[in-house]
């Protein structure tokens, strides 16, 4: 696929299945991440990949989180939390780790971390798999975080599920760039 039209087209899948992106596939979709532009080289990002049987246990870290921050909730919604990571047969999850820096903003590292994650969204697409980044309150939660790995000075910036494409993409209302973008002065 041409770099151009993929950028021009790209779209997410919602629906995924087997199978999920092999060996060769992933080393791109993380060589595509760490070229995200990196104010002082600090690579400022992480990526951690949840597959096959591991994404049950993952499945049991949200149940946890959730009966934790609602212990009153019914097995419909804890089985919809156990379900989360069967969404794709592989996740990447995405980390912001910011280093201190005299020059370089924790929110520049985050923005770069966020252009890591487009990075894999994009060559993901280029190798005909489907993706979508998600986020959701299990980005956030205490104890998925934790159960992660995640530091206190560490963020999910996104979980991207990759699989094969299972539908039809949804279409996205036409956007007219032009519109976007004015002249100054
Ligand atoms: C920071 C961020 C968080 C997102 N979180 C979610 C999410 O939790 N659930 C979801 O369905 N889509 C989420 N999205 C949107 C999808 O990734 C996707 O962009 C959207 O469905 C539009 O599809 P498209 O990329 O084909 O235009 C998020 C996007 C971004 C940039």
């Amino acid at each position: 696929m041409e770099l151009l039209q993929g950028l021009e087209t790209r779209y997410s899948s919602p629906k995924l299945t087997e199978p999920g992106p092999d060996a060769t596939q992933m080393q791109h979709l993380l060589k595509a991440a760490i070229r995200a532009p990196d104010h002082g080289l600090l690579r400022p990002w992480r990526f951690i990949t949840v597959t096959g049987e591991d994404r049950n246990k993952l499945g049991e870290v949200f149940v946890q989180a959730r009966q934790r921050n609602q212990p009153d909730c019914n097995e419909i919604q804890l089985e919809r939390c156990r379900q989360i990571p069967m969404r794709a047969p592989t996740l990447m999850i995405v980390v912001a780790n910011p280093k201190p820096h005299p020059k370089v903003p924790e929110a520049e590292q985050i923005q770069s971390t966020a252009a890591a994650a487009y990075g894999i969204l994009m060559a993901a697409y280029a190798q005909q798999l489907g993706a979508i980044w998600r986020t959701g309150w299990v980005v956030h939660d205490s104890h998925v975080r934790s159960s992660l790995g995640i530091s206190l000075s560490e963020q999910i910036i996104a979980i991207i599920y990759l699989g094969t494409p299972l539908g039809q993409a949804i279409a996205r209302p036409h956007l007219d760039a032009a519109s976007l973008m004015t002249n100054w002065p």
